[in-house]
């Protein structure tokens, strides 16, 4: 993993904007996998932001979110269609009928849209970059702990940590799903590159866990140990816990330097 650490959330974000711009440059057609959740709206408002100066547009792209609450409607305030809409997809240009959410409203079959997103995904070519967050205990879309590694998009019921740590989005009274459908792991791993922001002291623990534990199912995110090309932005608070963190400054500045004289390739880790 090439793991980048900033001062502050705000640098996160706007390296992580700096990276999809990149991709843009290089494919106007980019297929890019988007995630909810706090940590990336600073790197949308960012895009955004760049979107408003003329200097990238979302025209020609095709999007794939990694996940959605089950049987709530795409107009329910709480979906994540409603929170890509209003954090991102209505303030550029982007084509809404090239965006998807693995939704599964309650008439529909659940079983039966996993697999219909996953053949959506593969009908475009794949998705080039797949923008992460992590959950404090690991996850990666809504595969919680001890999910398979290998998974397919899928119905997922939510840890308890994860329904506590989500509850801040809801008001008292309103209904809070607890089952979702997310890309699974192996559906995340497909992706030809990876972009997982974290930032907050919070994120410490699972920072840590992913870049320097075990491979395990009980942090879903080590197994971005697998990938060859996974980008991890994060601040300083969430780089805490980070034992080689030394390492990995020196090891990007080397490929900084070398990313100059030679292409992106040596960006990855
Ligand atoms: C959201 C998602 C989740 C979040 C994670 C972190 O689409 O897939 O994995 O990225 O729960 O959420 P925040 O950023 O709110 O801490």
């Amino acid at each position: 993993m090439e793991v980048v650490i900033f001062k502050n959330a705000d640098n996160v974000a706007s390296r992580g904007a700096g990276l999809v711009a990149e991709m843009l440059n290089v494919k106007p057609d980019a297929v890019f996998g988007f995630a909810t959740g706090s940590t990336p709206i600073d790197l949308y408002r960012n895009l955004v932001a760049r979107h408003r100066k003329g200097e990238l547009s979302f025209r020609h792209t095709t999007s794939f979110n990694l996940d959605e609450y089950m049987g709530i409607a795409a107009d329910n305030p709480q979906s994540y269609r409603t929170f890509m809409n209003r954090e991102f997809f209505d303030h550029v240009d982007i084509d809404k009928n090239k965006t998807h959410l693995p939704a599964c409203e309650s008439s529909e079959n659940p079983q039966l849209v996993g697999p219909e997103y996953e053949a959506k995904i593969e009908q475009v070519g794949g998705i080039d970059l797949q923008i992460l967050g992590i959950g404090y205990n690991g996850h990666i879309g809504f595969n919680e702990p001890s999910s398979s590694l290998s998974s397919r998009t899928r119905v997922k019921t939510l840890t308890r940590r994860t329904l506590e740590d989500n509850s801040r989005m809801f008001t008292d009274g309103e209904f809070q799903p607890k089952l979702a459908i997310t890309m699974g792991i192996g559906t995340i791993m497909e992706a030809r590159r990876i972009l997982l922001l974290a930032t907050g002291k919070s994120k410490a623990n699972a920072v840590a866990a992913m870049v320097e534990g075990p491979l395990t199912a009980m942090c879903p995110a080590s197994v971005l140990q697998m990938h060859e090309r996974v980008t991890v932005l994060i601040d300083e608070q969430a780089a805490d816990g980070l034992i080689y963190r030394e390492y990995y400054d020196l090891a990007h500045r080397e490929n900084r330097a070398l990313k100059k004289r030679f292409g992106e390739f040596y960006a990855s880790g």
